[in-house]
């Protein structure tokens, strides 16, 4: 006689006709089976999977940290090697800084110092005005270098050159290095009409800035008096060839 038959009378309170045990039984693995089931969710309002979750959080990390410069985790200066370069690839062109002929590279960098520092008085044609003097055939800036390079360093009480008084040129180019005080005077020389075709060299520069800290009155204008007596001359170094490749920023010869 099987457990469920209505004949069984060893359950005596319940419906004869139910087998509770296997009903049960029944509910217990139905809903295992729904539990089983993946949730139905309309399009579009599916789950997100945990990976595109994490894989957000991360782009969000790296992009913050990468526009808030945090730290030295993203820093490229502090994970890169210094003087680190990427390796050539076989059979591609040697690599190296692009080159240009010395002078141009010097003209074309002196013409950004020129814009930023001299243009406002002495004019973008370099002519100057009624209260500026010329530099289109100024004597003094194709002359003599160590003389064009001390009014630049220090600034000028008159005279100029051409004896005409314009009162005082301060001294505008006292913070400027010495690779952009040699692309400014080249430039200065091989612009608006003037054309003396030579380069003043970095190390040309170095020797102007130093012969200015070396002034008996460092600090001051010079006056046209003082130019004649001290610095009627050449800045001493090597003659550059304009013809030389150089690094067109850095000005440094490349081979
Ligand atoms: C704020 C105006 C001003 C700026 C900027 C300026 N200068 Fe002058 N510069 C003058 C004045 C004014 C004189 C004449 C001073 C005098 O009569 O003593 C002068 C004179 C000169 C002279 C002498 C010219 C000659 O033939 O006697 C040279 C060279 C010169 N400046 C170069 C430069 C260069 C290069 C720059 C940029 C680095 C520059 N100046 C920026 C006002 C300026």
């Amino acid at each position: 006689m099987s457990s469920n038959s209505p004949q069984s009378n060893q359950k005596p309170d319940l419906d004869e006709t139910i087998n509770v045990t296997q009903a049960h039984g029944r509910v217990a693995s139905e809903t295992a089976a729904t539990a089983r089931e993946h949730r139905i969710a309309d399009n579009g309002h599916e789950p997100i999977s945990l990976w595109v979750i994490i894989s957000c959080g991360l782009v969000l990390l790296i992009a913050g940290a990468v526009l808030g410069n945090a730290g030295p985790w993203f820093d490229y200066d502090a994970l890169v090697k210094p003087k680190y370069v990427r390796g050539t690839p076989p059979g591609a062109p040697p690599e190296g800084p692009a080159s240009k002929e010395a002078l141009p590279a010097y003209i074309a960098k002196g013409q950004k110092i020129y814009s930023a520092n001299c243009n406002g008085c002495h004019g973008a044609d370099g002519r100057g005005g009624p209260t500026f003097p010329s530099l289109a055939g100024s004597g003094w800036v194709t002359g003599n270098t160590q003389k064009f390079s001390m009014v630049v360093l220090n600034g000028l009480k008159g005279p100029t050159s051409t004896g005409k008084d314009y009162g005082v040129m301060a001294a505008i180019g006292a913070g400027l290095k010495a690779e952009e005080l040699a692309a400014l005077m080249t430039f200065a020389r091989n612009s608006f009409g003037n054309s003396t075709g030579d380069i003043v060299t970095i190390e040309m520069a170095q020797a102007a800035i130093d012969a200015s800290k070396a002034r008996e009155t460092p600090g001051t204008s010079v006056t046209a008096e003082e130019l004649t007596a001290k610095h009627n001359i050449m800045l001493p170094g090597a003659v550059l060839d304009p013809k030389t490749p150089v690094d067109p920023s850095k000005l440094t010869p490349v081979k």
